[in-house]
C-alpha cells in the first residue's frame, strides 16, 4: 500500500467524530482496555508509555499513561515516531500499542528502540487484529486496510526511509501465533499470548460502519466472546501479546 503517512491523521480526525458519538464502542475498548492493564506488573518503576495513541482512547481508562502519535494533536502529551522516541534509556516500565504494530514496516527496528527505553523486566503489551477463519473476511473484504496475509515482512534493523502509510493487519497473527519466524523475536521473552473472540467488537462495525446491535445488548455478545474464545483458530477477533526484553 503506498499512501503518505498523512493519511494516519486523517483517519484519526474521523476516528474522533465515531469516538464521541458512539457509547458502544467506548465500552467496548474499556474491556480491551482491563485485558490489557491485567499484564502490567505493578512492581515495576517507571512510566507508562502508548505509541501511537490516536484519538488519545487509552487516556480516558488510564490518565496516567503518556499518549504519544506521530502527529502533534492537542489531547496528546509527545508527538513522537515509535522508532525513535524521545525517552531515556531505561525509563520506561510499560510500552502500550493498540492497533499500532500492524502499522510498523520494520518490527525490529521498533523492537529495538523499545528494548533501549523500557526498564529492566519492562513490558512490551500490543493489541492487534486476530486472523482466523471468522474474522479474515471482515479484515480483508470490510476494513479498509490489507491484511497482508503473504506479504514478505521486512525483520531487518533499518529503520524505514521515506515513512510512508503501511498497514498489514496479519503481521501479529503471523510473527506470534502462526510462528512464520520461529526464531522470532530475539533477545525478547514473550510471556503472553492470548486471542479473544470479538463479535462484540465486529459487529459493532469499530469506528468504520454502523453498529449491527444495540447498546444493550453488548452483554450477551460478550457472553457469547467469552465462550467461543476457546476456539481461537476460528472466532478469534483480537490478540493481545505480551514481550519482555532479555537481559535488560
Ligand atoms: C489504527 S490507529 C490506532 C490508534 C489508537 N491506538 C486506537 O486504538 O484507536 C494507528 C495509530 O498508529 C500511529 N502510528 C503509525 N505509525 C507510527 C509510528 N511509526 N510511530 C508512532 N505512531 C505511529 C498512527 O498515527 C495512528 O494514530
Amino acid at each position: 500500500m503506498t499512501a503518505p503517512l498523512s493519511q494516519h491523521q486523517t483517519e484519526i480526525q474521523q476516528n474522533l467524530d465515531v469516538w464521541r458519538r458512539k457509547p458502544l464502542l467506548r465500552r467496548i475498548y474499556a474491556q480491551f482496555y482491563e485485558q490489557i492493564q491485567a499484564l502490567f506488573d505493578p512492581a515495576l518503576q517507571g512510566r507508562i508509555v502508548e505509541i501511537g495513541s490516536g484519538v488519545g482512547n487509552l487516556k480516558s481508562h488510564l490518565p496516567q499513561a503518556v499518549s504519544t502519535d506521530l502527529f502533534p494533536n492537542p489531547w496528546l502529551d509527545v508527538a513522537c515516531d515509535g522508532y525513535e522516541l524521545p525517552f531515556q534509556p531505561g525509563t520506561i516500565s510499560h510500552l502500550i500499542l493498540f492497533d499500532v504494530f500492524h502499522h510498523l514496516r520494520a518490527p525490529n527496528a521498533f523492537l529495538r528502540e523499545a528494548k533501549r527505553v523500557l526498564a529492566r523486566h519492562g513490558r512490551l503489551i500490543l493489541f492487534e487484529p486476530y486472523i482466523s477463519c471468522c474474522s479474515y473476511p471482515a479484515y480483508e473484504f470490510i476494513h479498509h486496510e490489507p491484511v497482508a496475509w503473504r506479504k514478505r515482512i521486512d525483520l531487518t534493523d533499518l529503520l524505514p526511509r521515506p515513512r510512508d502509510y503501511y498497514a498489514a493487519q496479519g503481521n501479529a497473527t503471523r510473527l506470534f501465533f502462526r510462528r512464520e519466524k520461529p526464531e522470532w523475536p530475539s533477545g525478547w521473552t514473550v510471556f503472553h499470548t492470548g486471542v479473544l473472540a470479538g463479535f462484540s467488537y465486529l459487529f459493532s462495525g469499530g469506528f468504520s460502519k454502523p453498529a449491527l446491535y444495540p447498546a444493550a445488548w453488548l452483554p450477551l455478545m460478550q457472553r457469547c466472546d467469552d465462550f467461543f474464545s476457546r476456539w481461537p483458530r476460528l472466532f478469534g477477533v483480537r490478540c493481545l501479546v505480551g514481550l519482555s526484553p532479555d537481559g535488560v
